[in-house]
């Protein structure tokens, strides 16, 4: 029998936990949105209603889908110099003809205003410290899985965790974090051949691709741990992710759901690095 990890329930929790502590008074989250990506928008306003929920502020500039670089940078440096605004994010995909500059972008972040853990700084810290209070702001979506799974007490001490999908956001610092709590740790990519061979020696694998039913039942052991990060509109237009769930829940122990899994827990953790922000 599986068992829900249910996000939004811990979302719920924990946005009550800081609403009734206030300890968000007085910050604010900035949001860049280059266009008008229509799944960002959704994405963006769960973000404007949690802060809502709590007193941290919200603010959202939108660049038109026509902006240049130097727009976009110019902009990045306003906000790192505003003091009404705690920390931002840039909401991605960037228009395609923005994406090439990715890197440049967050790394134009500052550092101690980058909410969602994005910029080199924050990255390289997950990978030199143990502790995730020593990082300045941590990479929001892995942390976020992090306290999903410790909340069901699973464990990660010798435990083989493959992560399939190797990018910046996700995959290379959940893989980082799982090694720091002592679990064996495979990274798979597109390109790994016969992927099911190692997906199925996973205790937990967690999948971040963003491709619809690309692990199946035959794919995974009995009693694994399934984190699906991924987000995609099937062809009914409903969002699922990168798990086949019906079929591969009937295996697992612990199972997210798309949605309301790692989602919520992907804001959750954004307003925590709100909140440790110092305003100065
Ligand atoms: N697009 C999809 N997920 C994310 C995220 O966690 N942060 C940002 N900035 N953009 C995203």
């Amino acid at each position: 029998m599986y068992q829900i990890l249910d996000g939004k329930k811990l979302r719920n929790k924990i946005i009550k936990e800081i609403e009734t502590s206030e300890t968000g008074k007085g910050k604010t989250l900035g949001v860049i949105s280059v266009g008008n990506n229509k799944a960002s928008q959704t994405y963006i306003k769960n973000k404007e209603r949690s802060c809502e929920k709590t007193s941290i502020g919200f603010k959202r500039f939108n660049l038109l889908e026509s902006a240049s670089k130097k727009e976009l940078l110019s902009l990045i440096s306003e906000l790192n110099n505003n003091n009404q605004i705690s920390g931002f994010i840039l909401q991605l995909p960037l228009p395609d003809k923005l994406k090439k500059f990715q890197n440049e972008f967050i790394s134009a972040i500052n550092p101690k205003k980058d909410a969602d853990g994005f910029h080199p700084f924050n990255i390289g810290s997950v990978i030199a410290s143990q502790k995730l209070e020593d990082v300045v702001m941590v990479p929001a979506t892995s942390k976020g899985i992090i306290r999903l799974l410790d909340e069901y007490n699973v464990e990660y001490v010798s435990k083989r965790v493959v992560v399939v999908g190797r990018s910046n956001i996700v995959g290379k610092p959940i893989a980082i974090m799982m090694i720091n709590r002592g679990a064996t740790v495979t990274v798979c990519n597109s390109k790994t051949k016969n992927l099911s061979a190692i997906t199925r020696h996973a205790d937990i694998l967690i999948v971040a691709v963003g491709k619809e039913k690309l692990i199946t039942a035959d794919m995974v052991k009995s009693g694994v741990v399934i984190v699906d990060v991924g987000m995609n509109r099937n062809i009914n237009g409903k969002i699922v992710g990168d798990v086949d769930f019906d079929n591969v829940k009937e295996k697992a122990s612990f199972i997210t759901p798309v949605p309301g899994g790692v989602g919520p827990m992907t804001v959750v953790s954004l307003l925590e690095n709100i909140i440790k922000t110092s305003n100065s």
